[in-house]
């Protein structure tokens, strides 16, 4: 963890849960489509907040393996956000030296949304900021059963030993394999559950929820998981 100037400690690694666009639409009688529009812009927002406060890396959850299973009209709608807002993103980030990753199964994209969560991650590779990682279709099941079967494959062709597969060697076959685990998971919209993010990797996380719904959560809100954070007493299952 770092240090700021307000003797705050800034976790190294965040993970977001961005939930409530729906109903933020839903409570100004709009469709969810705009929701996610107000989401995106605050996605935009909050991640060049985060990045200035100090935090090293950042993994938002944008669409989850289970997703798909919304009307082809959200989910058509929401393709063509990220797509939007991943054009934007190759501008904003730079400014802010932040590098752009992305977590999850990208085959299951368009050609275009494909081309361009190449291409933010090309131009942003050398930046030495913050690091986003941008989980899109992601699940942490899926993630897990990929780090099985390469384990499989080492075993059968490479030569391991399953006796000594370890925690760290499953850990460094997923997405984030060679980060710090998040140290704090926040959810935006209420609900308390991790929703098949980052399960292995959260294993002793401090877990945040707020009511806000995701496109209210501003810089304030964000400080305020912060100080909450900062009160916590992380054990990690000693005493
Ligand atoms: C959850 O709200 C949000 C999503 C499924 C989409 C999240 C995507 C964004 C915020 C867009 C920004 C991301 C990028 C990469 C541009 P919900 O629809 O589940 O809300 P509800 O719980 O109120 O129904």
């Amino acid at each position: 963890m770092g240090d700021n100037d307000n003797n705050l400690y800034i976790p190294e690694h965040v993970g977001i849960i961005m939930d409530g666009n729906g109903r933020w639409a839903k409570k100004r009688g709009l469709p969810r489509s705009v929701g996610h529009k107000f989401g995106a812009q605050n996605f935009r927002k909050i991640t060049r907040y985060i990045s200035k406060r100090g935090v090293k890396v950042l993994t938002l959850y944008a669409f989850s393996t289970e997703n798909w299973k919304r009307s082809s009209e959200e989910v058509g709608a929401l393709m063509k956000l990220f797509k939007q807002y991943l054009i934007d993103s190759l501008t904003d980030f730079r400014d802010d030296d932040i590098k752009v990753v992305f977590i999850g199964d990208r085959s299951a994209f368009d050609d275009k949304l494909v081309e361009l969560i190449n291409e933010n991650e090309e131009v942003s590779r050398d930046r030495k900021g913050m690091l986003l990682n941008i989980a899109m279709n992601y699940g942490s099941r899926a993630e897990i059963l990929m780090a099985v079967k390469e384990l499989c494959r080492e075993v059968r062709d490479s030569g391991l030993d399953p006796e000594g597969i370890t925690e760290e060697d499953i850990a460094s076959h997923l997405y984030t394999g060679g980060l710090p685990d998040p140290d704090l998971i926040i959810r935006t919209g209420g609900e308390l559950r991790l929703s098949n993010f980052l399960l292995y990797q959260s294993a002793y996380s401090e877990f945040y929820s707020t009511e806000t719904l995701w496109p209210d959560f501003h810089d304030e809100d964000f400080d305020k998981a912060i100080e909450e954070f900062n009160k916590r007493s992380r054990r990690f299952g000693g005493v």
